[in-house]
């Protein structure tokens, strides 16, 4: 297991205006992309791992996905969300503080239609926190459901946040899920931070067909 990086996150989100975050993402539209290909009902779970404070929840919500779950090991992060989405959506969200890399909460999920995560995977630099993330994701992710992953890509920045990272292609996630996945589509998409700089990501879609 690597560090416990909570106190690092929650400092993040205290000193600094979400918006201005270098993640932040006020449209999510390769997400949204990948998402509707996926064809989801109204009433399918969708996970977002790790969410921060971007507005894909919101999106979903006002959307009208009705079983939408927040994760975060932040309760700031959950909280600058809840805030936005204010108090008649906030019932609407299950919200999970909970460690990726040392999962309780999330254990007891029922499992989900579609897991995303999106900026969160490539923290994970640490093997053993990679295998426990996978292993909650296999244990999460129903047969015929879907995972959406997006990292920096193979030539992406190397720390993001002040943290090494590990860069991807959709082929190391793909090794990485097993073959009981299958990859529907991937692409590389250069996101443009608030400060004006370029991160470059993977994003993939992968169905799960088997266990
Ligand atoms: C770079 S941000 C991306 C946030 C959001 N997914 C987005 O696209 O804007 C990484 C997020 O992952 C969260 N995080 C980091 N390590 C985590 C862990 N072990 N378990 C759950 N969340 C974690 C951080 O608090 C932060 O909100």
């Amino acid at each position: 297991m690597g560090r416990d990086l909570t106190h690092h996150w929650e400092n993040v989100y205290s000193k600094s205006a979400v918006e201005t975050l270098g993640w932040y993402e006020d449209n999510p539209e390769p997400s949204l992309k990948l998402i509707k290909n996926c064809q989801l009902p109204g009433e399918a779970a969708i996970l977002n791992v790790g969410a921060g404070a971007s507005k894909l929840v919101d999106v979903l919500v006002s959307g009208g996905y009705k079983n939408v779950i927040a994760n975060d090991l932040s309760t700031l992060a959950l909280d600058a969300l809840k805030a936005r989405l204010g108090d008649d959506l906030i019932g609407k969200v299950k919200w999970i503080v909970d460690d990726l890399t040392q999962p309780r909460k999330l254990l007891e999920l029922d499992q989900v239609d579609l897991w995303h995560d999106r900026a969160v995977l490539h923290f994970f630099t640490e093997p053993a926190d990679q295998e426990t993330y996978f292993s909650l994701l296999k244990k999460l992710v129903r047969i015929n459901g879907f995972v959406i992953i997006a990292a920096f890509n193979l030539s992406g920045a190397t720390k993001c946040s002040g943290l090494p990272v590990c860069r991807y292609d959709q082929h190391m996630l793909q090794k990485k899920l097993g073959s009981g996945f299958e990859l529907l589509e991937s692409f590389d998409q250069t996101y443009l931070t608030p400060s004006g700089s370029t991160r470059p990501y993977v994003y993939a879609l992968f169905r799960r067909n088997s266990n």
